[in-house]
């Protein structure tokens, strides 16, 4: 046998002479390989690959097969490695998902790996196909062997689309949702096709038994066959050599895959590991979002390499869609696959096949410019970046939460041993659209006197809650009542005036209010001093002090305590508070009374941050 000599001595491309045998077994170096190989023939196995003759010698172009491979074989062993933690089930998706992530040892650098290998694995294969098709590679006699490429890259996506609902996140669950319905909305065979994969009539238990019986069996067992069918392939017609030699060069230059390919390929996959071990150090592994919540509005993208697709049926949204999810993508697989009868040029060089090469290359930054815009979209949209920073936060409080234990009942019962966490959600389900908490002078001073924009404000925004009860935030109403951080989006008819008085007089009246809030560290010779101003200053005129009665303004005592807060939200329109002049809609028959307690204790806690 030849592969031991050194490059540039005999060729070992050339066919092998048949003495190879009793040599190999003389230098073997234990006589137990050379009795295992009696029985099992296992160096002939070992041979086939290392004695591969690489056409033109070893490349770095060609490493890229070699990186596939080796990415596989990564998911496959941080897959099973998973497998064993999860549980694929509507109530255990999320909770072993968070118990992997947040609990196990390494959990989160294997499933970090995983995650971050699948997307590795779909860059590498497009790079890989870009090559081939850069090369000509795909040209007779390989059509065959890019068709099985193709294909498996297609159950690459179909990976990482069933992949990335597994943990039964906010994120996953959306997303599923969204192409769900996408499927269920094809021709024919669509409603029947959505029942199947999502097991039932709507997503549930089913969805997730399903998406994990394809990505641990039904998709790995048909993805091995075609590995195996191009790899053969790729043997059978050898690996396509540089354009621009001649059969001669070619033949002298040719060297075995061992060593010096298999080299480049070791390299080029360690170096490939090593970025991967470093981001997913780096990002502290893939994210996980809250637990899936049906009645949730979180706001669905699809996974990346989905973008370009979802662009393109936004902009063709209406009875177009189906040309964007359905035609489109199926005539640029048409294409893709033809590709090889297409190239119709007399040789593989590139430069005479310039216009295959640009075809590829506009369809390449289409679909790069297709999925970038709706990034972009979002990236400015405040809302939707309003809307993640707080599913960052659920998924934050949520996953803490797990580590304590998941309730048999999902992952979304894990709030329910959190009441400030639901607090915080019936806040921004029933009062954020009215009220914020960034403190009433952020949004500037009243425009003058008779602010009133002809009249036409929005009737429905209330005061700004952050510092509320506090003598500053009492104080800035005093000097303006119609800020637009106080009353002024509230845009109360007839509302109140602001208090004309030296700044002692104000900081008096002040001390007045807030001794009402019962604040401990009041001032008690300042409110002794104000209490003059109340009829000085004409405040009696509209406020009643003694907690019963009703005139035109808010009776004062106990302004600002819980109990005073509780009243407001219960129903603000009581005759001894904002009365007919009230504008926030009264909550007593919408919410419960804990609920409003709780929210009033929130709205206090959180004005003092
Ligand atoms: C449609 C808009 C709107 C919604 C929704 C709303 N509010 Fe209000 N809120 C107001 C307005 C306007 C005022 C000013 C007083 C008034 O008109 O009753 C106010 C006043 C208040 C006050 C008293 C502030 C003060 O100066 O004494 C509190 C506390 C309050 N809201 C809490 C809440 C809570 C808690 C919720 C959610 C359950 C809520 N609001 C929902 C508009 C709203
Ligand atoms: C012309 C009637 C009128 C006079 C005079 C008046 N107020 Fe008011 N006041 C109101 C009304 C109406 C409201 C309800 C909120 C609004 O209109 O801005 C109010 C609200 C308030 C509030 C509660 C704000 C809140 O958070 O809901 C305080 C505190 C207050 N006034 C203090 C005073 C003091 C102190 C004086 C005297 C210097 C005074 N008011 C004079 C009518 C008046």
């Amino acid at each position: 046998m030849k592969s031991g000599e050194p490059p540039g001595g005999p060729r070992p491309g050339a066919p092998a002479p048949g003495s190879g045998k009793p040599k190999a077994a003389v230098r073997a170096p234990s006589q137990f390989l050379v009795w295992l190989d009696q029985r099992t023939g296992y160096s002939s196995l070992v041979k086939l690959v290392t004695e591969e003759p690489i056409s033109g010698g070893p490349r770095w172009w060609l490493v890229f097969g070699a990186v596939l491979i080796f990415l596989l074989t990564l998911e496959g062993v941080t897959g099973a490695l998973l497998a064993a933690h999860y549980d694929p089930s509507a109530t255990g998706a999320w909770a072993s998902t968070a118990f992997i992530q947040d609990s196990l040892s390494l959990g989160w650098f294997v499933r970090g790996l995983h995650s971050f290998g699948s997307t590795a694995l779909l860059v590498v294969g497009a790079i890989h196909a870009l090559q081939v098709v850069l090369f000509g590679a795909y040209r007779a006699p390989r059509e065959m062997t890019w068709l099985s490429g193709l294909f498996l890259m297609a159950f690459l996506l179909l990976f990482a689309l069933s992949g990335y609902g597994l943990p039964w996140d906010e994120a996953g669950y959306a997303a599923r949702e969204v192409e769900l319905a996408i499927t269920g909305a094809a021709p024919l065979i669509g409603p029947t096709l959505q029942q199947v994969l999502q097991g039932g009539d709507a997503m549930g238990n089913y969805t997730v038994t399903r998406l994990g019986a394809a990505h641990t069996l039904v998709l790995p067992a048909i993805s091995l066959v075609l590995v195996a069918i191009h790899v053969a392939l790729v043997r059978r017609h050898g690996v396509t050599p540089r354009w621009n030699e001649s059969e001669v060069t070619l033949a002298r230059a040719t060297r075995p895959y061992w060593p010096f390919q298999a080299a480049r390929d070791a390299i080029a996959c360690g170096l490939v590991m090593a970025i991967l071990v470093c981001a997913v150090i780096a990002t502290r592994g893939a994210s996980l979002g809250g637990p899936a919540d049906p009645t949730g509005d979180f706001q669905a993208r699809p996974e990346w390499f989905m973008l370009p697709l979802y662009e393109l049926r936004k902009i063709l949204e209406g009875p177009l869609e189906m040309l964007a999810v359905i035609v489109a993508p199926a005539t640029l697989a048409l294409l893709v696959g033809a590709l090889p009868w297409l190239d119709r040029a007399r040789e593989r060089d590139p430069r005479r096949r310039l216009p295959v090469l640009a075809g590829v290359a506009i369809a390449t930054v289409g679909l790069a410019v297709l999925g970038y815009v709706p990034v972009r979209r979002d990236h400015r949209d405040a809302g939707f970046n309003r809307a993640r920073a707080q599913a960052a936060e659920r998924a934050q409080r949520a996953r803490t939460l797990a580590m304590k234990g998941v309730p048999p009942e999902g992952g979304l019962a894990v709030y329910r041993n959190d009441p400030s966490f639901r607090v915080r959600e019936l806040w921004n389900e029933r009062c954020a659209k009215c009220h914020t908490f960034v403190g009433p002078a952020e949004h500037g001073p009243s425009a003058g006197a008779g602010d009133r924009d002809g009249g036409r404000r929005r009737p429905e925004a209330g005061p700004d809650l952050k510092g509320y009860g506090t003598r500053a935030w009492i104080a800035g109403f005093l000097r303006d009542p119609r800020a637009p951080g106080y009353m002024g989006r509230a845009n109360i008819e007839r509302g109140m005036k602001p208090v004309e008085g030296t700044p002692d007089e104000i900081t008096d009246l002040t001390e007045l209010i807030y001794a009402e809030t019962g604040a401990r560290d009041v001032d008690r010779a300042r409110v002794e001093r104000a209490r003059p101003l109340i009829s000085g200053k004409d405040c009696d005129s509209c406020h009643d002090l003694d907690g019963t009665t009703g005139n035109t303004g808010p009776n004062l005592k106990g302004y600002g305590t819980l109990a005073y807060v509780v009243d407001v939200i219960a129903d603000g329109s009581e005759e001894r508070l904002y009365g007919p002049k009230n504008q926030m809609p009264p909550f007593a028959n919408v919410l419960t009374p804990d609920q409003i307690a709780d929210l009033a204790r929130f709205v206090l806690a959180e004005a003092r941050r």
